[in-house]
């Protein structure tokens, strides 16, 4: 298992990943709707505005991360449905927030759907993360360290 930092020529390959993800997956045509897209990730990761990290398994793309050291916002985080469950999202959590941790970001939060069923909902409580605001039925803000 590999984690290294995410380079430009990466982007396609975890854009298909995020399409793909078990629960919550979001296609390149909604990540577009919301200004998200290979080009203008490539851009904020050049610019030094986003890092972020990914993990190989068997020259596969297994998962992957990326923060925005600006804001301190967790932008992403996916597992591939065939790789969870074995460690790979804690590890890019972890790395995610002492990436944060290391550009000294005053909060560290991320934006989730709050609902139980789901697993990100557990994991992210298991992993030090709690909720500070429930903006609908489908967003919550969530943040990392003590309450
Ligand atoms: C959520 C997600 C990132 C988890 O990744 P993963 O690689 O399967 O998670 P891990 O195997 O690293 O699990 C880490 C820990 O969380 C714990 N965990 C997972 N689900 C849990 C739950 N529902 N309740 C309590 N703990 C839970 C595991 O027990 C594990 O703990 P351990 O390492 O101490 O044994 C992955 O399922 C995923 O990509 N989901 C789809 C996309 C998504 O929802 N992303 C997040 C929202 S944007």
């Amino acid at each position: 298992m590999l984690i290294r930092k995410t380079q430009a020529d990466d982007l396609p390959h975890l854009f298909t990943l995020r399409s793909r993800t078990r629960e919550n997956p979001l296609s390149l045509s909604q990540l577009e709707a919301l200004g998200i897209t290979p080009c203008s990730a490539a851009v904020a990761l050049e610019r030094g505005w986003h890092v972020g990290w990914l993990c190989e398994l068997n020259e596969n793309y297994a998962g992957f991360c990326a923060v925005d050291i600006r804001s301190g916002e967790m932008l992403v985080l996916a597992v591939a449905p065939e790789y969870e469950g074995l460690g790979i999202g804690r590890q890019l959590l972890e790395q995610a927030v002492a990436t944060l941790q290391a550009h000294g970001v005053p909060r560290i939060w991320l934006s989730a759907v709050p609902d139980p069923r789901l697993r990100a909902y557990g994991f992210y409580r298991s992993q030090g993360w709690h909720s500070v605001q429930v903006l609908s039925a489908d967003e919550e803000i969530m943040e990392y360290g003590l309450n």
